[in-house]
């Protein structure tokens, strides 16, 4: 059986002997300077200004928005839109926080929402937000994107989760919002066992999501910033500043541990991005030309395709029912990322209305019809082999 995830995180032996002494000689595990360093370096890499590391992907996409809440820049009552497959916590808190979530349709050639897409649900929603899913290492035309934005008005924020690398037009994803979010889960990109975090440019954001990150407290931020608050608050003592709490905020911290796992993979993050787009283009050009089968996807706008899965979108549900059975005991797959949201038993709980208006939908195709495997850097020629010989014959 080919897993989707054959490990906790690339060169795990070596990983996990240095962890140990870590833990061994370390005298603090909360989070503090490994997590630290790790922003630092996250940044650099993602060639943002602020890296916020908190404890997963989800907490990521909770704490931009209630920075972006916090802030005022959007408001309760908001209509924000977001990719149709997408993962239920890119939507969640979206409607935990009290906004009303519209969902887009993709493109079946690309998996991602498109400029097109996107004006068309701008005829119908006044949205104000756009929390975009670059789904799986793909994107549409994102450049088209940013640009309706910036013209509306509309707040751009990236759910780059699955997207890690992937650069598009010389501009890494992740790079065309306001910020952007990370999942450091295991069988992503870089894997801290759990793990995320939040870039941006924006330093009012930067300084919120620090206080969204711990309780809404001003202890993670600089001298001069907590100076700054405490004097617009009137807080004058040492006795009370440490226990004050500014704005709405969680416990989303993540811990050394993480922070140093981070760093040691960060170290590997070019080789494990090369290793899977090379095993991208050795499997995925064969399966996707089977074009009776299959609806293939289109990469080539892209410069440098990131990936941890291959998908599969089949023409009949037919065709992905006979793939599953012929899967069973030898490749292990599943439906696309979180499938078509508005498809999913909460959003239908909650969003009752929403549903009516997104039928017929490309989602719903996907959802239906779509599969994947994981691309991983262990993977071996044999295994590719075999990958592409269940989609072939
Ligand atoms: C698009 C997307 N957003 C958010 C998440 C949540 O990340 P995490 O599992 O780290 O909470 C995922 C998870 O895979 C995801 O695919």
């Amino acid at each position: 059986m080919i897993k989707l995830i054959k490990s906790t995180f690339y060169k795990e032996a070596e990983i996990k002997q240095k962890l140990c002494k870590f833990i061994l000689n370390s005298s603090k595990l909360s989070i503090g300077e490994e997590c630290k360093k790790f922003e630092k370096k996250f940044g650099k890499y993602q060639q943002r200004k602020h890296c916020v590391m908190v404890n997963s992907g989800s907490s990521a996409n909770l704490a931009i928005i209630q920075a972006l809440l916090n802030l005022g820049k959007i408001k309760i009552g908001d209509k924000v839109g977001f990719s149709a497959i997408t993962w239920s916590t890119n939507v969640m808190p979206l409607m935990q926080l009290g906004l009303i979530p519209i969902p887009i349709d993709i493109e079946l050639s690309t998996l991602n929402v498109s400029s097109k897409k996107f004006l068309e649900s701008l005829k119908n929603h006044n949205v104000k937000m756009l929390f975009l899913t670059n789904l799986l290492g793909f994107c549409d035309d994102i450049d088209n994107i940013k640009e309706i934005c910036d013209k509306e008005k509309i707040i751009l924020i990236e759910d780059n989760c699955e997207s890690l690398g992937t650069i598009y037009k010389e501009k890494k994803l992740g790079n065309y919002g306001l910020a952007s979010t990370f999942s450091f889960y295991v069988g992503h990109h870089l894997s801290t066992i759990e793990g995320g975090a939040v870039t941006t440019d924006s330093h009012s954001l930067d300084t919120m999501l620090q206080m969204v990150r711990a309780h809404g407290w001003d202890r993670n931020l600089t001298e001069r910033k907590q100076l700054k608050i405490r004097l617009r608050h009137n807080v004058n003592s040492t006795f009370y500043s440490r226990y004050t709490f500014y704005d709405l905020g969680y416990n989303l911290r993540t811990t050394e541990i993480n922070g140093f796992i981070g760093n040691l993979q960060l170290k590997y993050v070019d080789e494990v991005t090369s290793k899977r787009r090379n095993n991208f283009l050795r499997m995925a050009p064969p399966i996707y030309g089977k074009t009776d089968r299959y609806i293939p996807i289109k990469y080539n706008h892209i410069d440098f395709l990131s990936n941890f899965a291959v998908p599969v979108i089949c023409r009949s549900k037919e065709i992905r029912d006979q793939l599953v059975e012929k899967c069973k005991n030898k490749l292990e797959i599943r439906p696309i990322v979180g499938g078509d949201m508005v498809m999913q038993p909460f959003f239908k709980k909650h969003m009752p209305h929403t549903i009516d208006a997104f039928q017929n939908s490309n989602a719903k195709f996907v959802h239906e019809q779509g599969l994947y495997f994981g691309n991983n850097p262990e993977l071996t020629k044999k295994e590719m082999k075999q990958i592409v010989d269940i989609f072939t014959r």
